[in-house]
Protein backbone atom coordinates (compact mmCIF):
# COMPACT_ATOMS: atom_id res chain seq x y z
CA UNK A 1 0.00 0.00 0.00
CA UNK A 2 1.15 3.60 -0.80
CA UNK A 3 -0.37 4.75 2.71
CA UNK A 4 0.70 5.28 5.63
CA UNK A 5 -0.88 2.29 8.11
CA UNK A 6 -4.13 3.50 9.78
CA UNK A 7 -4.51 3.21 13.98
CA UNK A 8 -6.49 0.43 14.20
CA UNK A 9 -8.71 1.88 17.04
CA UNK A 10 -10.66 3.13 14.28
CA UNK A 11 -11.29 -0.83 12.75
CA UNK A 12 -12.28 -1.89 16.25
CA UNK A 13 -14.65 1.20 16.31
CA UNK A 14 -16.26 0.64 13.32
CA UNK A 15 -17.00 -3.05 14.09
CA UNK A 16 -18.66 -2.38 17.61
CA UNK A 17 -20.69 -0.04 15.92
CA UNK A 18 -21.57 -1.91 13.20
CA UNK A 19 -22.06 -5.11 15.85
CA UNK A 20 -24.00 -3.56 18.29
CA UNK A 21 -26.63 -2.75 15.44
CA UNK A 22 -27.03 -7.16 15.06
CA UNK A 23 -29.59 -8.74 15.73
CA UNK A 24 -28.95 -11.48 18.89
CA UNK A 25 -27.14 -14.69 17.64
CA UNK A 26 -26.57 -13.20 14.06
CA UNK A 27 -23.10 -13.31 11.61
CA UNK A 28 -22.28 -11.10 9.09
CA UNK A 29 -19.78 -11.94 6.06
CA UNK A 30 -17.70 -9.60 3.81
CA UNK A 31 -15.98 -10.39 1.03
CA UNK A 32 -13.03 -8.49 -0.69
CA UNK A 33 -13.30 -6.93 -4.66
CA UNK A 34 -12.50 -9.62 -7.42
CA UNK A 35 -9.71 -8.49 -9.25
CA UNK A 36 -11.34 -7.27 -12.63
CA UNK A 37 -10.38 -8.94 -15.65
CA UNK A 38 -9.57 -7.06 -19.11
CA UNK A 39 -8.46 -9.59 -21.88
CA UNK A 40 -6.24 -12.22 -22.10
CA UNK A 41 -4.11 -12.24 -18.83
CA UNK A 42 -4.45 -8.70 -18.24
CA UNK A 43 -6.93 -7.45 -14.31
CA UNK A 44 -7.30 -3.65 -13.45
CA UNK A 45 -5.49 -2.65 -10.41
CA UNK A 46 -7.10 -4.18 -7.28
CA UNK A 47 -9.70 -1.95 -5.54
CA UNK A 48 -10.86 -3.70 -2.26
CA UNK A 49 -14.48 -3.38 -1.13
CA UNK A 50 -14.75 -0.72 1.04
CA UNK A 51 -17.13 -2.24 3.25
CA UNK A 52 -14.48 -5.05 4.31
CA UNK A 53 -11.86 -2.44 4.48
CA UNK A 54 -13.78 -0.06 6.88
CA UNK A 55 -14.27 -3.02 9.03
CA UNK A 56 -11.30 -4.41 9.31
CA UNK A 57 -8.42 -2.63 6.81
CA UNK A 58 -7.79 -5.63 4.91
CA UNK A 59 -6.77 -4.25 1.83
CA UNK A 60 -6.38 -7.41 -0.17
CA UNK A 61 -8.14 -9.42 -2.83
CA UNK A 62 -9.61 -12.89 -1.41
CA UNK A 63 -10.10 -11.97 2.33
CA UNK A 64 -12.78 -12.81 4.34
CA UNK A 65 -14.05 -11.06 6.77
CA UNK A 66 -16.56 -13.14 9.41
CA UNK A 67 -18.39 -11.40 12.62
CA UNK A 68 -20.29 -13.24 15.13
CA UNK A 69 -20.28 -11.70 17.81
CA UNK A 70 -22.37 -14.12 19.73
CA UNK A 71 -20.22 -17.42 19.18
CA UNK A 72 -19.90 -19.38 22.23
CA UNK A 73 -16.64 -20.02 20.47
CA UNK A 74 -14.33 -16.86 21.03
CA UNK A 75 -12.30 -17.99 18.18
CA UNK A 76 -15.10 -17.47 16.07
CA UNK A 77 -16.40 -14.13 17.04
CA UNK A 78 -14.23 -11.88 14.84
CA UNK A 79 -12.50 -13.83 11.68
CA UNK A 80 -10.06 -12.73 8.29
CA UNK A 81 -9.53 -15.25 6.28
CA UNK A 82 -6.32 -14.64 4.06
CA UNK A 83 -4.92 -16.14 0.95
CA UNK A 84 -2.29 -18.49 1.97
CA UNK A 85 0.57 -17.28 -0.15
CA UNK A 86 3.31 -19.94 -1.64
CA UNK A 87 7.00 -19.82 -2.98
CA UNK A 88 4.84 -19.03 -6.50
CA UNK A 89 3.24 -16.11 -5.20
CA UNK A 90 5.62 -14.46 -3.71
CA UNK A 91 8.31 -15.24 -7.01
CA UNK A 92 5.97 -13.21 -9.39
CA UNK A 93 3.85 -10.68 -7.05
CA UNK A 94 5.91 -10.58 -3.72
CA UNK A 95 4.72 -10.96 0.18
CA UNK A 96 1.36 -10.87 0.50
CA UNK A 97 -0.19 -10.32 4.31
CA UNK A 98 1.07 -12.73 7.21
CA UNK A 99 -1.61 -14.13 10.20
CA UNK A 100 0.60 -11.21 12.62
CA UNK A 101 0.08 -8.79 9.60
CA UNK A 102 -3.53 -8.85 9.67
CA UNK A 103 -4.06 -9.01 13.45
CA UNK A 104 -2.06 -5.78 13.21
CA UNK A 105 -3.61 -3.58 10.75
CA UNK A 106 -7.09 -4.95 11.99
CA UNK A 107 -7.29 -5.89 15.17
CA UNK A 108 -8.48 -8.74 15.03
CA UNK A 109 -6.79 -12.02 16.61
CA UNK A 110 -8.47 -15.15 14.66
CA UNK A 111 -6.83 -15.34 11.40
CA UNK A 112 -7.36 -18.29 9.37
CA UNK A 113 -5.98 -19.23 5.82
CA UNK A 114 -8.57 -19.36 2.97
CA UNK A 115 -8.28 -23.26 3.21
CA UNK A 116 -10.18 -23.68 6.34
CA UNK A 117 -13.04 -21.34 5.44
CA UNK A 118 -15.77 -23.89 4.31
CA UNK A 119 -15.34 -26.24 7.31
CA UNK A 120 -15.41 -23.11 9.54
CA UNK A 121 -18.54 -21.95 7.52
CA UNK A 122 -20.33 -24.98 8.15
CA UNK A 123 -19.90 -24.96 11.82
CA UNK A 124 -21.05 -21.38 11.93
CA UNK A 125 -24.11 -21.74 9.87
CA UNK A 126 -25.42 -24.57 12.44
CA UNK A 127 -24.96 -22.52 15.50
CA UNK A 128 -26.53 -18.99 13.95
CA UNK A 129 -30.09 -17.49 13.86
CA UNK A 130 -29.46 -15.25 11.15
CA UNK A 131 -26.86 -14.26 8.47
CA UNK A 132 -26.41 -10.46 7.52
CA UNK A 133 -25.47 -10.96 3.71
CA UNK A 134 -23.94 -7.64 1.90
CA UNK A 135 -25.91 -6.68 -0.83
CA UNK A 136 -25.32 -3.03 -2.51
CA UNK A 137 -28.46 -0.95 -1.96
CA UNK A 138 -26.86 2.68 -2.60
CA UNK A 139 -29.44 4.83 -3.76
CA UNK A 140 -27.28 6.07 -7.02
CA UNK A 141 -26.31 2.01 -7.78
CA UNK A 142 -26.98 0.68 -11.29
CA UNK A 143 -24.08 -1.73 -11.14
CA UNK A 144 -24.88 -4.83 -13.63
CA UNK A 145 -21.31 -7.10 -12.54
CA UNK A 146 -21.74 -10.15 -10.48
CA UNK A 147 -19.04 -9.04 -7.51
CA UNK A 148 -17.27 -11.76 -5.45
CA UNK A 149 -20.03 -10.68 -2.39
CA UNK A 150 -23.05 -11.35 -5.04
CA UNK A 151 -21.16 -15.26 -5.54
CA UNK A 152 -20.84 -15.81 -2.24
CA UNK A 153 -24.59 -14.30 -1.38
CA UNK A 154 -25.92 -17.19 -3.72
CA UNK A 155 -23.65 -19.89 -2.57
CA UNK A 156 -25.28 -19.07 0.86
CA UNK A 157 -29.24 -19.18 -0.08
CA UNK A 158 -28.22 -23.27 -1.35
CA UNK A 159 -27.45 -23.75 2.13
CA UNK A 160 -31.41 -23.86 2.60
CA UNK A 161 -33.07 -22.59 5.93
CA UNK A 162 -31.27 -19.74 6.61
CA UNK A 163 -32.63 -16.32 8.06
CA UNK A 164 -30.97 -13.70 6.08
CA UNK A 165 -30.88 -9.47 7.11
CA UNK A 166 -29.35 -7.07 5.11
CA UNK A 167 -25.91 -5.08 6.55
CA UNK A 168 -26.53 -2.30 3.87
CA UNK A 169 -28.89 -0.21 5.93
CA UNK A 170 -26.88 0.07 9.00
CA UNK A 171 -23.47 0.27 6.98
CA UNK A 172 -25.23 3.11 4.73
CA UNK A 173 -25.82 5.09 8.04
CA UNK A 174 -23.19 4.07 9.82
CA UNK A 175 -20.45 5.08 7.31
CA UNK A 176 -22.09 8.74 6.72
CA UNK A 177 -21.06 9.38 10.02
CA UNK A 178 -17.02 10.19 10.01
CA UNK A 179 -14.86 9.51 13.08
CA UNK A 180 -12.30 11.95 13.46
CA UNK A 181 -9.50 9.20 11.97
CA UNK A 182 -11.35 9.06 8.84
CA UNK A 183 -11.78 12.81 8.92
CA UNK A 184 -8.08 13.18 9.08
CA UNK A 185 -7.54 10.77 6.30
CA UNK A 186 -10.00 13.24 4.11
CA UNK A 187 -8.37 15.95 4.55
CA UNK A 188 -5.23 14.39 3.91
CA UNK A 189 -6.55 13.31 0.30
CA UNK A 190 -7.69 16.80 0.09
CA UNK A 191 -4.29 17.88 1.02
CA UNK A 192 -2.92 16.00 -1.83
CA UNK A 193 -5.61 17.16 -4.61
CA UNK A 194 -5.03 20.77 -3.70
CA UNK A 195 -0.66 20.28 -4.33
CA UNK A 196 -2.10 19.13 -7.56
CA UNK A 197 -4.13 21.88 -8.46
CA UNK A 198 -1.12 24.20 -7.36
CA UNK A 199 0.86 22.69 -10.04
CA UNK A 200 -1.83 22.84 -12.55
CA UNK A 201 -2.15 26.78 -11.29
CA UNK A 202 1.34 26.98 -12.79
CA UNK A 203 1.04 24.93 -15.95
CA UNK A 204 -1.79 25.81 -17.78
CA UNK A 205 -1.14 28.34 -20.98
CA UNK A 206 -2.72 28.55 -23.88
CA UNK A 207 -1.84 25.64 -26.69
CA UNK A 208 -1.89 22.89 -23.37
CA UNK A 209 -3.89 19.63 -23.95
CA UNK A 210 -6.34 18.63 -21.36
CA UNK A 211 -4.37 15.41 -21.09
CA UNK A 212 -1.63 16.92 -20.03
CA UNK A 213 -3.40 18.60 -17.57
CA UNK A 214 -4.40 14.91 -16.12
CA UNK A 215 -0.77 14.32 -16.23
CA UNK A 216 0.29 17.27 -13.94
CA UNK A 217 -2.58 16.02 -11.32
CA UNK A 218 -1.49 12.61 -11.40
CA UNK A 219 2.04 13.63 -11.09
CA UNK A 220 1.44 15.30 -7.91
CA UNK A 221 -0.75 12.75 -6.77
CA UNK A 222 1.79 9.89 -6.80
CA UNK A 223 4.61 11.86 -5.59
CA UNK A 224 1.85 12.23 -2.20
CA UNK A 225 1.16 8.05 -1.60
CA UNK A 226 -1.92 8.31 -3.64
CA UNK A 227 -2.46 5.82 -5.88
CA UNK A 228 -4.98 7.65 -8.12
CA UNK A 229 -7.53 9.55 -9.11
CA UNK A 230 -10.26 9.03 -6.78
CA UNK A 231 -12.78 9.19 -9.67
CA UNK A 232 -12.09 10.08 -13.29
CA UNK A 233 -10.87 13.33 -14.08
CA UNK A 234 -13.14 15.49 -16.05
CA UNK A 235 -10.19 18.20 -17.81
CA UNK A 236 -13.14 20.18 -20.01
CA UNK A 237 -11.83 23.13 -21.52
CA UNK A 238 -14.29 25.52 -23.56
CA UNK A 239 -17.31 23.98 -24.74
CA UNK A 240 -16.30 20.72 -22.97
CA UNK A 241 -17.13 22.22 -19.79
CA UNK A 242 -20.53 21.82 -20.57
CA UNK A 243 -20.57 18.60 -20.64
CA UNK A 244 -20.81 16.89 -17.29
CA UNK A 245 -19.27 13.94 -17.28
CA UNK A 246 -17.00 14.58 -20.22
CA UNK A 247 -13.79 12.24 -19.44
CA UNK A 248 -11.82 12.08 -22.32
CA UNK A 249 -9.47 15.00 -21.83
CA UNK A 250 -8.15 15.07 -25.37
CA UNK A 251 -8.97 18.76 -26.65
CA UNK A 252 -6.07 21.39 -27.02
CA UNK A 253 -6.97 24.27 -24.79
CA UNK A 254 -7.69 27.72 -26.59
CA UNK A 255 -7.10 31.27 -25.54
CA UNK A 256 -10.25 32.65 -24.17
CA UNK A 257 -11.56 29.53 -23.04
CA UNK A 258 -11.91 28.20 -19.29
CA UNK A 259 -10.80 24.97 -17.93
CA UNK A 260 -13.25 23.24 -15.62
CA UNK A 261 -11.26 20.28 -13.96
CA UNK A 262 -13.17 18.31 -11.74
CA UNK A 263 -10.30 16.54 -9.82
CA UNK A 264 -9.76 14.39 -6.62
CA UNK A 265 -6.66 12.17 -5.26
CA UNK A 266 -8.11 9.17 -2.86
CA UNK A 267 -5.77 8.86 -0.23
CA UNK A 268 -6.29 5.18 1.89
CA UNK A 269 -9.57 4.47 -0.45
CA UNK A 270 -10.41 8.02 0.99
CA UNK A 271 -11.68 10.02 -1.74
CA UNK A 272 -11.74 13.79 -2.14
CA UNK A 273 -13.77 15.61 -4.85
CA UNK A 274 -12.96 19.45 -6.29
CA UNK A 275 -14.00 21.62 -8.86
CA UNK A 276 -12.40 24.26 -10.03
CA UNK A 277 -12.36 26.02 -13.18
CA UNK A 278 -10.07 28.55 -14.53
CA UNK A 279 -9.23 30.67 -17.47
CA UNK A 280 -6.83 29.32 -20.04
CA UNK A 281 -4.95 32.18 -20.37
CA UNK A 282 -4.74 33.39 -16.85
CA UNK A 283 -7.37 35.82 -17.32
CA UNK A 284 -10.79 35.69 -17.18
CA UNK A 285 -13.40 37.39 -18.99
CA UNK A 286 -16.02 39.91 -18.03
CA UNK A 287 -18.78 37.59 -18.76
CA UNK A 288 -16.58 34.36 -17.19
CA UNK A 289 -16.21 36.33 -14.28
CA UNK A 290 -19.98 37.08 -13.69
CA UNK A 291 -20.92 33.62 -14.64
CA UNK A 292 -17.45 32.77 -11.48
CA UNK A 293 -18.86 34.65 -8.91
CA UNK A 294 -22.52 33.64 -9.50
CA UNK A 295 -21.24 30.27 -9.11
CA UNK A 296 -19.36 31.07 -6.37
CA UNK A 297 -22.14 33.04 -4.13
CA UNK A 298 -24.39 29.74 -4.75
CA UNK A 299 -21.45 27.91 -2.87
CA UNK A 300 -20.64 29.76 0.02
CA UNK A 301 -24.61 30.28 0.35
CA UNK A 302 -25.07 26.50 0.28
CA UNK A 303 -22.41 25.62 2.74
CA UNK A 304 -24.05 27.41 5.10
CA UNK A 305 -27.32 25.42 4.79
CA UNK A 306 -25.12 21.96 5.63
CA UNK A 307 -25.86 21.95 9.69
CA UNK A 308 -27.27 18.88 11.57
CA UNK A 309 -31.12 18.47 11.17
CA UNK A 310 -31.75 19.59 7.66
CA UNK A 311 -32.96 17.02 5.27
CA UNK A 312 -31.17 16.58 1.84
CA UNK A 313 -34.32 17.04 -0.23
CA UNK A 314 -35.20 20.36 1.44
CA UNK A 315 -31.21 21.66 1.13
CA UNK A 316 -31.71 21.00 -2.44
CA UNK A 317 -34.81 23.43 -2.65
CA UNK A 318 -33.40 26.37 -0.87
CA UNK A 319 -30.44 26.04 -2.66
CA UNK A 320 -32.65 25.95 -5.79
CA UNK A 321 -33.82 29.26 -4.69
CA UNK A 322 -30.50 30.72 -4.31
CA UNK A 323 -29.38 29.55 -7.37
CA UNK A 324 -32.78 31.33 -9.04
CA UNK A 325 -31.80 34.99 -7.38
CA UNK A 326 -28.24 34.54 -8.99
CA UNK A 327 -29.19 33.45 -12.36
CA UNK A 328 -31.68 36.42 -12.45
CA UNK A 329 -28.73 38.75 -11.57
CA UNK A 330 -26.49 37.47 -14.06
CA UNK A 331 -29.85 37.68 -16.81
CA UNK A 332 -29.73 33.89 -18.02
CA UNK A 333 -33.67 33.99 -16.53
CA UNK A 334 -35.99 36.71 -16.42
CA UNK A 335 -39.03 37.39 -14.04
CA UNK A 336 -41.31 35.21 -16.73
CA UNK A 337 -39.43 32.21 -16.29
CA UNK A 338 -40.00 32.66 -12.76
CA UNK A 339 -43.67 32.81 -13.09
CA UNK A 340 -43.73 29.98 -15.58
CA UNK A 341 -41.67 27.61 -13.46
CA UNK A 342 -43.62 25.01 -11.19
CA UNK A 343 -42.09 22.92 -8.23
CA UNK A 344 -41.47 19.75 -10.29
CA UNK A 345 -39.76 21.92 -13.22
CA UNK A 346 -38.13 24.96 -11.87
CA UNK A 347 -36.53 27.16 -14.13
CA UNK A 348 -33.05 27.15 -12.89
CA UNK A 349 -33.24 23.43 -13.92
CA UNK A 350 -32.22 24.76 -17.23
CA UNK A 351 -28.80 26.31 -16.38
CA UNK A 352 -28.19 23.76 -13.03
CA UNK A 353 -29.68 20.34 -13.97
CA UNK A 354 -27.32 18.28 -11.43
CA UNK A 355 -27.23 17.87 -7.36
CA UNK A 356 -25.42 20.02 -5.08
CA UNK A 357 -24.07 17.96 -2.36
CA UNK A 358 -23.21 14.27 -2.00
CA UNK A 359 -22.01 12.27 1.07
CA UNK A 360 -17.86 11.63 0.68
CA UNK A 361 -15.93 9.09 1.89
CA UNK A 362 -14.70 5.61 1.67
CA UNK A 363 -16.93 6.36 -1.74
CA UNK A 364 -16.78 9.66 -3.77
CA UNK A 365 -20.21 9.16 -4.03
CA UNK A 366 -20.98 7.80 -0.15
CA UNK A 367 -22.86 5.72 1.90
CA UNK A 368 -25.70 7.79 3.56
CA UNK A 369 -29.70 7.36 4.54
CA UNK A 370 -30.76 10.28 2.79
CA UNK A 371 -34.56 9.93 4.96
CA UNK A 372 -32.03 11.06 7.55
CA UNK A 373 -31.37 14.76 8.53
CA UNK A 374 -27.58 15.88 8.37
CA UNK A 375 -25.99 15.55 11.66
CA UNK A 376 -22.08 16.21 12.78
CA UNK A 377 -19.48 14.74 11.23
CA UNK A 378 -21.70 13.76 7.29
CA UNK A 379 -19.24 14.82 4.97
CA UNK A 380 -20.50 16.48 2.09
CA UNK A 381 -19.54 18.20 -1.14
CA UNK A 382 -20.63 21.13 -2.43
CA UNK A 383 -20.44 21.57 -6.14
CA UNK A 384 -22.97 23.67 -8.37
CA UNK A 385 -22.43 24.92 -11.44
CA UNK A 386 -23.85 27.16 -13.96
CA UNK A 387 -23.73 25.96 -17.73
CA UNK A 388 -24.45 28.02 -21.04
CA UNK A 389 -24.58 25.95 -24.00
CA UNK A 390 -25.27 28.75 -26.08
CA UNK A 391 -22.54 30.47 -24.95
CA UNK A 392 -20.37 27.61 -25.48
CA UNK A 393 -19.24 27.32 -21.47
CA UNK A 394 -19.76 26.15 -18.21
CA UNK A 395 -18.32 26.94 -14.60
CA UNK A 396 -18.27 24.51 -11.42
CA UNK A 397 -16.95 25.02 -8.06
CA UNK A 398 -16.51 22.26 -5.28
CA UNK A 399 -15.15 21.80 -2.18
CA UNK A 400 -15.93 19.08 0.58
CA UNK A 401 -17.32 19.95 4.06
CA UNK A 402 -17.92 18.75 7.28
CA UNK A 403 -20.82 19.41 9.43
CA UNK A 404 -20.20 20.57 12.42
CA UNK A 405 -23.00 20.91 15.70
CA UNK A 406 -22.10 24.83 15.73
CA UNK A 407 -23.47 24.95 12.27
CA UNK A 408 -20.25 26.54 10.89
CA UNK A 409 -19.53 23.51 8.70
CA UNK A 410 -15.25 22.97 8.35
CA UNK A 411 -14.00 23.40 4.38
CA UNK A 412 -11.57 20.48 3.76
CA UNK A 413 -10.80 22.93 0.60
CA UNK A 414 -10.91 26.20 2.55
CA UNK A 415 -7.31 26.28 1.61
CA UNK A 416 -7.60 25.99 -2.23
CA UNK A 417 -7.41 28.70 -4.41
CA UNK A 418 -11.26 29.55 -5.60
CA UNK A 419 -11.10 33.44 -5.39
CA UNK A 420 -10.81 35.16 -8.93
CA UNK A 421 -8.38 37.31 -7.93
CA UNK A 422 -6.22 34.58 -5.89
CA UNK A 423 -6.55 32.50 -9.77
CA UNK A 424 -5.45 35.01 -12.01
CA UNK A 425 -2.29 36.48 -9.65
CA UNK A 426 -1.27 32.62 -9.18
CA UNK A 427 -1.45 31.86 -13.11
CA UNK A 428 0.50 35.57 -13.93
N1 LIG B 1 -16.66 14.12 -9.54
C1 LIG B 1 -17.89 13.51 -9.30
C2 LIG B 1 -18.79 14.42 -8.62
O1 LIG B 1 -18.48 15.59 -8.47
O2 LIG B 1 -19.82 14.04 -8.14
MN1 LIG C 1 -16.52 16.33 -8.47
MN1 LIG D 1 -18.91 15.64 -6.34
Amino acid sequence: MKYDPITNSLFIKNRQNFTNKLDKNSVAFFNSNDIYPISADSVLPFEQHRDIFYLCGIDQEESILVLFPDSINPDYREIIFLKETNEHIIHWEGEKLTKNEATKISGIKSIHWLGEFEKILNDILKEVEHVYINTNEHYRQKVETQTREDRFVEKLKKFGGLNFKKSNPILQYQRSVKDEIELALIKQACEITKKGFERVLRFVKPGVWEYEIEAEFSHEFLKNRSKRFAYTPIIASGKNSNYLHYIMNNKQCQSGEIVLMDVGAEYANYSSDMTRTIPVNGKFSNRQKAVYNAVLNVKNEATKLLRPGILWKDYHVEVGKIMTSELLKIKLLSKSDIQNQTSKNPAYKKYFSHGTSHHLGLDTHDYCDLKIPFEKNNVLTVEPGIYIMDEGFGIRLEDDVVINNSGDPTNLMGDIPIEIDEIESIMN
